[in-house]
């Protein structure tokens, strides 16, 4: 609705920026989304006595970050919203998630080595966090104490930027993180805040004794519980207690304070006009808290991810959003936005849900939890897409809840033990090697660190030096990742995975790493491993060349592109998945068998959803099918997989 009063304010700023002024498309953005922008911000804000200061602020950092948008970047923007589709539903992107230190050094060698990616097939990078962070109080990085300056460990903001420079000459996107919940406690507003200035302590949650911690900590459920347990901790310097959600050198901002939204706003946009193609805000799940809440999912928490959406829409609209949010699976969904802000919230979520249940079907060889728990996740809206993937940095979640493991027929309290003990390698015959993340005896709740190799199997397999399992390994690694790939969204590998790294253990001897058992599915990129991934023959050399030929399909496969359009079959035999992606021009029947003997699916299941098809070409074994009656079966070899598009 037109808002005379806000339209006066937006001009009278313009007059003060004439390049922006003069900008017809920018104009026309701002006018489109300012009511946006100005019924959310007021809802959250209304009652602030600094609300109205820092709404022109806010204003003007959008304005400002615009001017600033080098011409380069507004032709890439122009170009994207040109297309038919949103740009990132494309299934020519494929990306890779890398530590650069540990992957090769730096962000000038990172620079050089943009062949290898060409090589595979990757054309999209997310760089785990660079900015500068404290050495062993870092979080891998996700503990922020300068969002500007690129640590030096990395290099500098020059290098990053020429870094983004060779990666668009070659058409390659980028991600970086925007850690939007917390900064570093060695962030200058923390230090201002230590040091009793009540200004900054306003941009965190101070207490002055542990009344209030204590009423929290009763609804808050621990994030990590053996390495920083609780949710707050006591700031000798000023005698007060700051909310530490994460660890306690992570301090909690407070977004119940406009100045601190307008700060973080200021620096989105600072990493927008780096070039950065898809922005992933960093545990968007918890930037809202509210006494006797979990203080997870907050409705306030969705307003401020809808506004900074609205101000990049403006200022930078080439720019996606991914929000991290890995919690139960209909909270995820919700990150699309929904009512009228269906898909104007995060246009990417991690499909989590997905990446665990594959875990699950894996373990057990019986897909009926995953395909249960499909409900909860199918209705994305048009237009947004999921981060698929087999693993991350992080840790693996059994996120998918109670009740769909009972609507499968298990009883959850004994099946998630059993994965648990299945993946730490505990019970008896598991071929697995990872280990428990954050157990939490109060609730008994635990996570899965471990590679995915490891994870797979294949580093008992080596270490016995045992042919069969090392088969068996690489197959199921395979599996897993063109289940994920196929599956819509953009498929994100972690790096070291695709030429099969098995757990680093060296994290152990670290100190500001061995309290944190994730490190050892974050590998030192060695020579090695990377002669062995060139070597034919070798498991991680067959892991490569699959790994290659997945992204390679998929990318000549139109139909695999996000268009909502996947449909599940249904579970004929329990051990195999499978799924149509279909479109006016193509169909792709993608199955995966998870059991360790051949699994026979009848021809009828590819007649059920469908038009029969007659004729069905293997992407993957480059093998032609005729279609059965629906008495005959295709044969599925153990763990294998077929890519089937209809002749
Ligand atoms: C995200 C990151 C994780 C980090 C946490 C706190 O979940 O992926 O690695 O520990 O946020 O910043």
């Amino acid at each position: 609705m037109y808002n005379y009063h806000l339209h006066q304010q937006i001009s009278a700023l313009l007059q003060k920026h004439t390049t922006a002024a003069q900008d017809k498309l920018f104009y026309a953005r701002f006018m489109a989304n300012s009511a946006a922008i100005n019924t959310l911000y007021h809802e959250l804000y209304d009652q602030h006595a600094a609300c109205e200061e820092a709404f022109e602020k806010l204003l003007t950092v959008i304005i400002t970050a615009h001017e600033q948008r080098s011409a380069a970047l507004q032709q890439k923007d122009l170009l994207k919203q040109q297309q038919q589709q949103a740009w990132f539903l494309s299934n020519h992107i494929t990306g890779m998630s890398l530590y650069v230190d540990r992957f090769c050094g730096n962000l000038q060698q990172l620079a050089e080595k943009l062949g290898y990616f060409e090589k595979l097939g990757v054309n999209f990078l997310h760089l785990m966090p660079v900015f500068e962070s404290p050495a062993n109080e870092s979080d891998g990085g996700y503990a922020v104490s300068n969002f500007r300056k690129v640590d030096e460990r990395f290099g500098t903001i020059a290098d990053m930027r020429e870094l983004q420079q060779k990666m668009l000459e070659k058409n390659m996107y980028l991600m970086i993180d925007i850690v939007l919940n917390h900064t570093s406690h060695k962030h200058e507003w923390a230090e201002k805040a230590r040091q009793g200035d009540a200004y900054y302590q306003d941009f965190f949650y101070f207490f002055n004794d542990r009344t209030l911690p204590d009423e929290y900590e009763k609804t808050m459920p621990e994030i990590f519980p053996e390495a920083a347990p609780g949710s707050f901790t006591y700031v000798p310097e000023c005698g007060k207690w700051v909310m530490t959600v994460f660890h306690n050198y992570q301090w909690d901002l407070n977004y119940r304070n406009p100045n601190v939204l307008v700060a973080m706003l200021e620096n989105i946009l600072f990493y927008a006009n780096l070039g950065v193609d898809i922005l992933r805000i960093d545990a968007p799940a918890f930037i809202w808290k509210e006494l006797g809440t979990t203080c997870q999912n907050l409705e306030e928490a969705h307003s401020i991810l809808r506004l900074v959406k609205q101000c990049v829409q403006v200022a930078a609209p080439g720019m996606a959003l991914l929000g991290e949010a890995i919690v139960a699976p209909r909270e995820i969904m919700k990150y699309f936005g929904s009512g009228e802000y269906t898909a104007q919230e995060c246009d990417f979520a991690y499909n989590a849900t997905q990446m665990a249940l594959q875990w699950d079907a894996l373990a057990t060889g019986n897909t009926a939890v995953m395909l249960k728990a499909q409900h909860d996740i199918w209705n994305k809206p048009y237009g947004t897409s999921w981060i698929t993937y087999t693993r991350c940095h992080d840790d693996i979640g059994l996120g998918f809840t109670d009740e769909t493991i009972r609507q499968a027929g298990f009883e959850p309290f004994a099946h998630r033990n059993f994965l648990k003990n299945y993946y730490a390698g505990t019970y008896p015959g598991s071929p697995a090697s990872g280990a428990l993340f954050s157990s939490n005896p109060k609730t008994g709740d635990a996570r899965i660190s471990g590679s995915l190799a490891s994870l797979c199997g294949l580093e008992k397999a080596l270490a016995d030096n045992n042919s069969g399992a090392i088969d068996t390994a690489v197959n199921k690694i395979l599996m897993m990742q063109a289940l994920s790939m196929f599956i819509g969204g953009v498929p994100m590998l972690f790096y070291g995975d695709e030429a099969a790294y098995t757990n680093d253990y060296s994290y152990e001897t670290d100190p500001g790493k061995s309290y944190d058992n994730r490190w050892m599915h974050r590998p030192v990129i060695n020579s090695r491993k990377s002669k062995l991934a060139e070597t034919p023959g070798t498991a991680e050399n067959r892991v490569f060349t699959g790994t290659q030929k997945l992204i390679s399909i998929r990318s000549n496969l139109n139909v695999v592109a996000d268009k909502s359009n996947i449909t599940w079959l249904s579970p004929h035999n329990i051990h195999v998945a499978g799924y149509l992606r279909d479109d006016v021009e193509q169909r792709l029947f993608c199955v995966f068998n998870f059991s360790n003997s051949q699994a026979l699916l009848t021809w009828f299941a590819f007649k059920e959803k469908t038009n029969a098809p007659t004729l069905l070409y293997d992407h993957w074994t480059e093998q032609n099918f005729s279609v059965g009656a629906d008495h005959e079966y295709l044969v599925i070899a153990p763990y294998g997989f077929h890519l089937l598009e209809v002749k």
